[in-house]
């Protein structure tokens, strides 16, 4: 197993990484752009090395940009393009209630056996009228396929997969409303190139109707 921190050490974005980055800005940047209010703010979760928050920072740049991890590796790296970067932990963050319009996290909740305490400090901090989006990993992929065969255990200790119905219950049942459900990498194609052979490519379906064989699941919900 790998410490998050020896992780962001040695780590560089893969290209293929990168095609997922730029699908994920997409689907933060439309529904950053629906909140209504000015002076907008947005925090990602357990930021690792940053990329989606500092891309969503060049992309908005009057975005009022937050990043927060419990990695010092990570906390270190983000600083210096995210000055609003802070150590602490998912479930405790320190933030007045209420403070942020868009929460977003990224490879982060399928970590925790139990995501109740994580999702209801999200919801604590973000705004009345704010928006919250999760990205998971999907259940049924090439890319479950690729970890299973690769690692033959998870890089990072604990680790899950959501089914579509998984995540509806899980946000449901902790009295979140879901505004959509979002398949990212059709036939889950980039996401096994990607460790494979460090390639990806666009899609040939940008938009599906599958209900999985996806790479990443991504729920966007409210209060
Ligand atoms: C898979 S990485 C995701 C990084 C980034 N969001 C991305 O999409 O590339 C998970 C990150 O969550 C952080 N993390 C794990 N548990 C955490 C916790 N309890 N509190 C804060 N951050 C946590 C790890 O340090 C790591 O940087």
């Amino acid at each position: 197993m790998i410490s998050w921190n020896d992780y962001w050490k040695t780590y560089s974005t893969s290209k293929a990484e990168k095609w997922l980055i730029l699908e994920r800005n997409k689907i933060l940047q439309k529904y950053f752009n629906i909140i209504e209010g000015n002076e907008k703010s947005v925090i990602e979760i357990g930021c690792g090395f940053g990329s989606n928050i500092s891309l969503l920072k060049e992309t908005l740049p009057n975005c009022n940009c937050f990043a927060l991890d419990n990695s010092i590796e990570a906390v270190n790296l983000v600083k210096q393009r995210i000055p609003n970067t802070v150590l602490a932990d998912a479930s405790d963050t320190k933030f007045d209630n209420e403070t942020f319009d868009l929460v977003y996290s990224s490879g982060l909740m399928e970590h925790f056996r139990d995501e109740k305490p994580l999702i209801d400090e999200w919801k604590r901090i973000l705004k009345p009228n704010g928006i919250m989006v999760t990205f998971i990993p999907a259940r049924f992929s090439l890319w479950q396929l690729y970890q299973i065969m690769h690692f033959g255990n998870w890089q990072h200790g604990y680790e899950k997969s959501y089914t579509q119905k998984m995540l509806i219950d899980l946000f449901l049942s902790n009295n979140w409303k879901i505004i959509d459900i979002i398949g990212i990498d059709p036939f889950s194609m980039n996401g096994f190139a990607m460790k494979l052979f460090n390639i990806s490519f666009q899609p040939i379906w940008k938009k599906s109707f599958l209900k999985s064989g996806y790479t990443e699941l991504c729920i966007i919900t409210k209060k």
